[in-house]
């Protein structure tokens, strides 16, 4: 692991019980950054907390993401525990149900696009306010490699995702002015509770998968923590609105 130095930073992510967010915090942690993480999982981000703790100050707060005031408020805490926020991650994210479009909910298209892209506007939108006031700051919003092509049965997941890179890409252009920084990082195929979940109900979808990896292995939840340490940090000074995708070759 590269060591970047965070001791001077203030750092929120959101959607860090499990998986990459859970890795990421622990990654921040042990590069020093001061912490706000938040998840609605109480158990999880309690678990998690007091990981982190060992290396750094931390800071957490129960939030479903799809709760709109709740998560300004947290924004608000976040603010006032720490009194900036340098960088945030907003990693907060569900699959859905494998279900084709033509027998879909559209109650399930809500959930899927409030969790993953709208909570990503709400969030990305609480911290430019933040961001603007302070002249400098770092977001990192988290896609997909199904950002970019379908995934059978997936259209809320993949639509959301796309959804994520424009909001990108423009609030990047906006606030470039203004000093701030804002990237998306796009995982493949990361082992998670999230892709194991899903490996459970499809017959053969880990094998499948992995002969379309060209590394024929799946990722770390630590190889994508990895980018975000970078790209939060002054190694990344030039990078505004990109998609970093990484995903062992997949969509090559
Ligand atoms: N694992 C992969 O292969 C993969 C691939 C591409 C993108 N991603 C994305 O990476 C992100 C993290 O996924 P993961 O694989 O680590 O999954 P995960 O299920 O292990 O972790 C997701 C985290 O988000 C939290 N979360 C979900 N809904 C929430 C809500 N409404 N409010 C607050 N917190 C909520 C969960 O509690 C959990 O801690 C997601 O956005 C996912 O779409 C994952």
């Amino acid at each position: 692991m590269v060591t970047y130095d965070y001791s001077s930073k203030n750092v929120l992510i959101i959607g860090c019980a499990s998986g990459i967010g859970r890795a990421t915090a622990l990654a921040f942690a042990k590069s020093k950054a001061r912490l706000f993480i938040a998840d609605k999982q109480d158990d999880g981000l309690q678990e998690i907390k007091e990981e982190a703790a060992k290396y750094t100050h931390v800071n957490s707060a129960v939030v479903d993401v799809r709760d709109e005031k709740r998560l300004i408020e947290i924004h608000e805490q976040a603010v006032s525990l720490m009194g900036s926020i340098d960088c945030a991650i907003n990693n907060a994210g569900i699959s859905g149900s494998f279900t084709n479009l033509v027998e879909s909910e559209t109650s399930e298209w809500n959930n899927v696009l409030d969790t993953n892209l709208k909570s990503i506007y709400i969030s990305t939108r609480s911290q430019l306010k933040q961001m603007i006031q302070q002249k400098s700051g770092s977001i990192i919003n988290i896609g997909s490699v199904l950002s970019f092509k379908g995934g059978y049965g997936l259209s809320p997941y993949c639509s959301s995702k796309a959804g994520v890179i424009q909001l990108t890409r423009t609030a990047a252009i906006e606030s470039a002015k203004h000093g701030i920084r804002v990237n998306a990082i796009c995982p493949g195929g990361i082992e998670t509770p999230l892709l194991r979940k899903h490996f459970s109900e499809i017959p053969n979808y880990e094998q499948n998968l992995l002969k379309t990896i060209p590394m024929r292995r799946l990722g770390k939840p630590q190889e994508v923590a990895e980018a975000a340490l970078w790209l939060g940090s002054q190694a990344a000074s030039y990078v505004t609105g990109q998609s970093i995708v990484i995903d062992g070759g997949f969509s090559a």
